[in-house]
């Protein structure tokens, strides 16, 4: 059984980084910023409060063992919060938080923790990255 209950999700699609970010958005429909922070909210499938803390009122008991997610959309520009949710491993090999959208042939190096599909598919970042750029 995954880890991540999910439902169908669309393959990874490939991506480039600039710098530190991911400049172009993975698809072409505009992220959804109420959908991302259900995605963020979710622990079948974001599992993002296992680890942040963030805005949350309603849900109890959230992550201590990585930094708050409220002021991330002040802290870092789209393209960088991009590439953080898609693959934070690429700025830190040993970062624990999960490569979220792994285009397939880098998810089929070994030791990678998802091969084949992407946790969140491109449409999921997207609607993730536009809620966290609210959170100024
Ligand atoms: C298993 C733990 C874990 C999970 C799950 C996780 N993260 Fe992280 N995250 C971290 C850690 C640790 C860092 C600190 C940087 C590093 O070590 O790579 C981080 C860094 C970040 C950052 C940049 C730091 C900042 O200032 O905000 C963002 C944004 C972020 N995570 C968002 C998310 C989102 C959104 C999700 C869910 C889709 C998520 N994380 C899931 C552990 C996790």
């Amino acid at each position: 059984m995954s880890l991540f209950a999910s439902a169908v999700l669309q393959a990874a699609v490939a991506f480039t980084v600039v710098g530190d970010g991911i400049p172009q958005p993975l698809t072409a429909q505009p992220g959804d910023a109420a959908r991302g922070r259900a995605i963020v909210a979710n622990r079948q499938q974001g599992l993002c409060l296992l680890c942040h803390p963030g805005p949350f009122p309603e849900e109890r008991a959230q992550g201590t063992v990585a930094g708050d997610l409220a002021g991330a959309g002040g802290r870092w520009t789209v393209p960088q919060l991009r590439l953080r949710v898609a693959d934070a491993r690429r700025l830190n090999p040993a970062s624990p938080m999960p490569a979220f959208h792994v285009p397939p042939t880098e998810a089929q190096r070994p030791g990678r923790a998802w091969v084949g599909k992407p946790v969140l598919d491109a449409q999921q970042v997207e609607d993730v990255v536009a809620f966290l750029a609210t959170l100024k």
